[in-house]
């Protein structure tokens, strides 16, 4: 099956979700608010799923996809200005991984449901788990790694960024279980 924008990014696996909870959860970058983040969309991508699987793809749905792309570019942004302000020589590379799954998402995500096809459903979410995990383990990790020696000055940077008002914005969502 062809998803939108595949030939951006081949996903990794296809022919049916795998229902392993992908393991980037569990990868720290030494910073809190930015391992925060990563939990966040860990839960909200299984709320997707139990979504898409079990419950009647109705309003929510659209709302917890809406979560998704929203809090996926906020956090990306964050990722970004550390790696800019700390002068990591890895951020264009970085930034055209992000500005791929940007694009994917805004084009891919809001056809889930709507097409009433469980095998696009499953294979967008198979190809956003696998993606996720190879991101967080391997590009994360390399800015993880640059800054692990000054993490004092990136913890300083990433808590200056501003943030959303998450509470409020769950409250309005189908992500309030948090
Ligand atoms: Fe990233
Ligand atoms: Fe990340």
């Amino acid at each position: 099956m062809a998803l939108p924008h595949q030939g951006l990014l081949a996903p990794a696996r296809s022919g049916g979700i795998t229902r392993l909870a992908p393991r980037f959860a569990g990868a720290s970058v030494g910073l809190s608010a930015l391992d925060l983040d990563h939990r966040i969309l860990h839960v909200a991508l299984g709320i997707l799923e139990n979504e898409i699987s079990y419950a009647a793809r109705g309003e929510t749905l659209g709302r917890t996809i809406g979560f998704l792309i929203h809090f996926t570019d906020e956090h990306f942004g964050r990722e970004e200005r550390l790696m800019e302000e700390i002068c990591f020589d890895g951020l264009a590379a970085h930034k055209q991984s992000h500005d791929i799954m940007r694009a994917w998402m805004e084009a891919s995500l809001p056809e889930i449901g709507e097409r009433r096809n469980a095998h696009y459903d499953d294979d967008a979410l198979a190809y956003l788990y696998d993606w996720w995990e190879e991101h967080s383990i391997r590009e994360d990790k390399g800015y993880a790694d640059f800054i692990f020696h000054r993490l004092d000055e990136a913890k300083r940077i990433v808590d200056s960024l501003p943030r959303a008002d998450l509470p409020s914005f769950l409250a309005s969502s189908a992500i309030s279980g948090f």
